[in-house]
């Protein structure tokens, strides 16, 4: 198992460490795991003027997997939009081909109060995303800016999905749906977008091969609706790139924990990279209070959906949840006057909780 890790910026670093710590804790359980860190992001263009260097992605491509922290900071801010820390995630996604992105919203029981919304709208709530990562207004071309006639400057993206970019990662959606709730739901806005009319169609298309899943689709405007009102009317959501970034993010506040989410963003063959949802949030960078768990989570699904390790996979999700019964809470999670612990003491109860249990 040769895995890249890319700690990146802010919190990234701290947060990477108590993961690698669990890495560390399995291959003294014998697995073969063999680490090789390289910078991303600002660090990335701190030591090489590029977000995304090319030793960088060298290793990236030579390794099974890469773990990756956060990027972006304040300092970063002013550079050209090439140079900017989130380039070299939108690079690095690009140059692997990680068309897909699964982003679960997963509502531990311990932190159901956590929720901005009423506890039983989100109890149990386990709600998976595919976000397509590797086209849409993101990378259509041409974008850009121009004068208009008038001297008036004006700015364009581009949106579109081509027909095999919707049917794969239609296939990976009803692939995902099928081993969960059978539930898909492809979100899409079809009363407008002639991208969305023909995402539409292809999904349909490929629902044929799959009869065993029941298949809906929602505009984007109401999904987002419906994400605050009911969430637990869906299994599985499949949705193209921006509106993916958009609804995943509000349902990852669903489980009120943002510190809690991991993801992973596969090629057809199943490489991929794993990161938490959250950012590189600079204004707690370097002070122990970041919370590790969703980094440490996207382990675990480094273990099941990269190396198939289902039981490596499972082993770290039930430390984290022993962790979290016996109380264990970094400030994000603490309800108000609990007690807290840093990152490193975080990361350390996971360690000895997976060590307790082999
Ligand atoms: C995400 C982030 C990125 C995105 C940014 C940092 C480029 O918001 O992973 O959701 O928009 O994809
Ligand atoms: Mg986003």
């Amino acid at each position: 198992m040769k895995i890249a890790v890319l700690p990146g910026d802010g919190i990234g670093p701290e947060i990477v460490r108590q993961a690698v710590k669990v890495l560390e804790r399995l291959k003294a359980d014998g697995h073969a795991v063999v680490i090789e860190t390289a910078p991303i992001g600002g660090a990335g263009y701190d030591a090489a003027g590029d977000p995304l260097p090319e030793a960088t992605l060298a290793l990236a491509k030579s390794a099974d997997a890469v773990l990756l922290g956060a990027v972006g900071g304040p300092k970063y801010d002013t550079l050209d939009r090439p140079l900017r820390p989130e380039q070299g995630l939108l690079r690095i996604r690009q140059a692997l081909g990680l068309f897909t992105n699964l982003r679960p919203a997963l509502v531990y029981e311990e932190l159901a109060d956590a929720s901005s919304l009423r506890p039983e709208l989100v109890a149990g709530l386990d709600l998976m995303i595919l976000r397509e990562l590797t086209g849409d207004i993101y990378f259509g071309q041409p974008r850009g800016r121009r004068a208009l006639v008038n001297g008036e400057r004006e700015g364009f993206d581009t949106m579109k999905y081509s027909e095999s970019e919707i049917r794969r990662i239609a296939h990976a959606g009803f692939a995902i749906a099928r081993k969960r709730g059978k539930k898909l739901c492809s979100v899409d806005k079809a009363n407008v977008l002639d991208t969305s009319i023909l995402w539409r169609e292809v999904v349909n298309e490929v629902a044929k091969e799959y009869p065993d899943v029941a298949l809906s689709h929602m505009y984007v405007d109401n999904a987002a609706m419906q994400l605050v009102r009911a969430p637990k009317q869906f299994d599985v959501i499949v949705t193209g790139n921006m509106f993916g970034d958009i609804l995943s993010d509000e349902a990852s506040m669903l489980t009120g924990s943002i510190g809690m989410l991991p993801s992973a963003s596969l090629d057809a063959a199943g490489k991929g990279l794993y990161e938490p949802i959250h950012g590189s949030a600079p204004d707690i960078a370097g002070r122990d209070v970041a919370n590790p768990l969703a980094t440490i989570l996207s382990v675990a699904m480094m273990l099941r959906y990269t190396f198939s390790d289902e039981g490596a996979a499972s082993r770290i999700e039930a430390a984290v949840r022993r962790v979290l019964r016996d109380g264990v809470r970094t400030a994000d999670i603490a309800k108000p006057g609990e007690a807290t612990v840093g990152t490193e003491r975080m990361g350390d109860a996971v360690v000895a909780a997976l060590s307790a249990h082999r």
